[in-house]
């Protein structure tokens, strides 16, 4: 490589490790594996290193992390917040262990421990109270994230009795157990789907996996709501300026009796071939801990001899990191399907012949969109890569090229709507396929029917997925309009097919006339339905529950929706551009007005009715408030007041709070902290004058 190449290679590398690093550590969501992260910052070390003179000043070799949130306090560390060196290879631990010992001869003992999986912390502790707790941030200064920390169970805020120093850091790991991860995550998806997110853009918005969750919470700014995402915590070095023991591994025997929680599986080690041992046996168990791990970290257990080899510019000499590569698995690509999403929102879906991967078989993988596949160069009956790296379904990360059969063609994106072929779109700038033909392609129809009847939308009992398609199958309904002229007699002894677990089989049941009644009075109670519910059945794009709540109050009927302009809805608090072009789009469709004709017809609510002497205003609008403490009237109605008049109740404090109203025998600390963050503080009746 000569000097230019070298200059345009380094340039590149740097850019995309800024542009990865800001991913994973500002946004807490990285696009590519650590591997291949890691891999692109060995190479620019290596240019580096052959190249002095073309290194830049920046480079993203000179740093240990991210830029820092604006949000947080920022707190320089005492004890800068290094990185370790890290590896792939186990000839680089052998080379490691070489080099120690012709430093400090061959009396040297390791330490091994598990890497965890999440995010680096620092804590203080000053007479054995946390005193506070600071992310990594750049390694030199990070975040106090001090309230956060505060709630996670496992650390303590006081320590049991025992010989700690007066001032001392410990550091360690913040993560999320698999299991919590899972619930959360799914939870969260529920969220967004009753806000209206269309398949693509949930799939987006979701944790990518534990570490992004437990990522994405430490950065919140309401310690409340982190509260109710439950992490934890495996502290793992104490940092002290009088030594409190020889070794590293009685510290953590020390730190484990004062109450921290230390991790159970480390183990000393006195020689690099116990070492390699104990990365083989947890590479073998790691999928049976409930938390995730990226590799074992190795230490010199003398804190003297630690002194004695000292650090790098970046990391210490006495630790490294070994690193197990992602979980993967090499399988036939038999073919790739597409789904349609009720939104027409084309998905690809590899179909595989089914493999062993990480403990579960995996038969099929995703493909997010046309970009992946072509970012992929796959073709047709390719070897593929899969992993699942924490994520909820395992990805294809790479082509096997030695296995490709030399005629094998390029997979070739759809360009029509496979259930309905109709030419797919795609929007400028977006990464996604759509089906345009939302009134006549069937998986749209039934999945915005299967959208309408829900829960949190018209909620009609005794109806279900399974049964709206047969419906449709049967021909009785084409849009949910037509669920209000069905008849009992017309739904009596229909027949109902449904995939069983295995989606391979079959079973049909026939609907009996208990049934067919129950589904015909949900149908008819559900008229009852209010109309801000109503609003979000209809399955607008982006409106979901609390879009259709705003448009309700504000516009107060079907009709005036329909003939209010883009900008009008856009002027609507927190509503902005985008929706108000999908609600303009919507009703400018025909087919769609026709149906909300329909539902009117039929009696279903279409407007707000408002009990006798509510009254509604949007003063309030754009505005959150806090209720705390006792008033004159309950809690619950001065919130239904908040509310009638556009405004918005939150439950705890945090900056972006508008107002707290205090009532008698309001918290003394809830008062403190809307005082520290200078928040103004009404009382009943300044409020009730306002809305007045
Ligand atoms: S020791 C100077 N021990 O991995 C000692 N780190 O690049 C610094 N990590 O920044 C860290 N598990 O965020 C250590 N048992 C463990 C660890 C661990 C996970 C993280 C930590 C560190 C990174 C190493």
């Amino acid at each position: 490589m000569n000097e230019l190449e070298a200059k345009n290679r380094i340039d590149f590398l740097t850019q995309q490790i800024q542009k990865h690093n800001y991913n994973y550590y500002i946004l807490s969501q990285p696009i590519i594996s650590d591997y291949d992260f890691d891999m692109l910052l060995k190479e620019l070390e290596e240019l580096e290193k052959n190249f002095p003179l073309l290194a830049n000043q920046n480079s993203p070799t000179q740093k240990v992390g991210g830029e820092i949130t604006k949000e947080f306090k920022q707190v320089i560390h005492k004890y800068p917040m290094l990185s370790l060196g890290n590896t792939y290879s186990e000839q680089d631990l052998m080379d490691f262990d070489e080099r120690i010992r012709k430093t400090i001869g061959d009396a040297v003992e390791y330490v091994c421990e598990l890497k965890f999986d999440g995010l680096a912390i620092s804590i203080t502790y000053q007479n054995g109270k946390l005193l506070r707790a600071v992310t990594r941030g750049d390694g030199v200064q990070g975040d106090d994230v001090t309230a956060n920390v505060k709630t996670i169970q496992s650390i303590p805020h006081q320590l049991k009795q025992g010989n700690y120093p007066d001032l001392f850091e410990i550091r360690g790991e913040i993560f999320m157990h698999r299991k919590t991860f899972e619930r959360l995550n799914a939870a969260y998806k529920k969220e967004l789907e009753n806000k209206g997110y269309d398949e693509n853009e949930i799939k987006e918005r979701l944790y990518k996996n534990p570490r992004n969750f437990a990522s994405g919470t430490l950065k919140m700014q309401d310690s409340a709501e982190v509260a109710k995402r439950p992490l934890d915590c495996f502290l793992y070095f104490v940092y002290t300026d009088n030594a409190i023991s020889d070794t590293h591994f009685n510290s953590l025997l020390a730190a484990e009796k004062w109450g921290f929680p230390v991790n159970k599986d480390f183990k000393k080690c006195s020689s690099i071939q116990e070492v390699m041992e104990f990365i083989h046996y947890y590479d073998k168990q790691r999928d049976k801990l409930t938390y995730d791990i990226d590799g074992v970290v190795i230490k010199v257990n003398s804190y003297a001899q630690q002194q004695e080899l000292g650090f790098t510019a970046k990391n210490p000499r006495w630790a490294i990191a070994y690193k197990y590569k992602a979980q993967s698995a090499l399988t036939l690509l038999e073919k790739i399907t597409y789904q349609v999403g009720r939104t027409g929102a084309i998905t690809p879906v590899a179909n595989l012949t089914p493999v062993e991967l990480a403990g579960t078989t995996v038969k099929r993988a995703s493909l997010y969109n046309a970009d992946e596949i072509e970012r992929l160069n796959l073709h047709e009956n390719d070897w593929v890569y899969i992993e699942k790296g924490g994520e909820i379904i395992p990805k294809v990360t790479g082509v096997e090229l030695s296995k490709r059969s030399p005629n094998a063609l390029p997979i070739n994106y759809i360009t029509e709507c496979p259930e309905c072929f109709t030419p797919l779109i795609r929007k400028d700038g977006e990464a996604i396929h759509y089906c345009p033909n939302e009134q006549n392609c069937k998986p749209q129809i039934i999945g915005k029917i299967q959208h309408f009847i829900g829960r949190k939308a018209m909620n009609i009992e005794g109806l279900g997925e399974e049964t709206i398609a047969g419906l449709f199958n049967a021909g009785l309904i084409k849009n949910y309009a037509d669920l209000y002229t069905l008849t009992y007699e017309q739904i009596l002894g229909l027949k109902i097919f449904s995939f069983n677990d295995d989606k391979q089989s079959i079973t049909q049941r026939t609907l009996q006339a208990k049934t067919a009644q129950n589904i015909i009075n949900g149908i008819n109670q559900s008229k009852e339905v209010p109309f801000a519910r109503v609003l979000f059945a209809l399955g607008i794009r982006m409106v979901g529950e609390t879009v259709a709540k705003k448009l309700a109050v504000h516009f107060g009927s079907i009709d005036a929706i329909a003939n209010a302009t883009k900008e009008q809805i856009a002027d609507i608090y927190e509503i902005g551009e985008k929706i108000a072009e999908n609600v303009t789009l919507f009703f400018a469709d025909a087919a769609n007005k026709q149906i909300c004709e329909v539902l009117k017809t039929q009696g279903l609510q279409m407007e707000i009715i408002e009990e006798k002497g509510i009254v509604r205003t949007n003063r309030l609008e754009g505005k959150s408030f806090l209720v705390s403490g006792v008033f004159s009237i309950s809690r619950d109605e001065l919130k239904k007041k908040i509310e009638l008049n556009g405004g918005r109740n939150v439950s705890s404090i945090s900056k972006s709070l508008n107002y707290l109203i205090a009532g008698d025998k309001m918290g003394p600390e809830k008062l403190k902290k809307a005082t520290d963050l200078q928040i103004p503080i009404i009382t009943e009746a300044e409020f009730m004058q306002w809305i007045n």
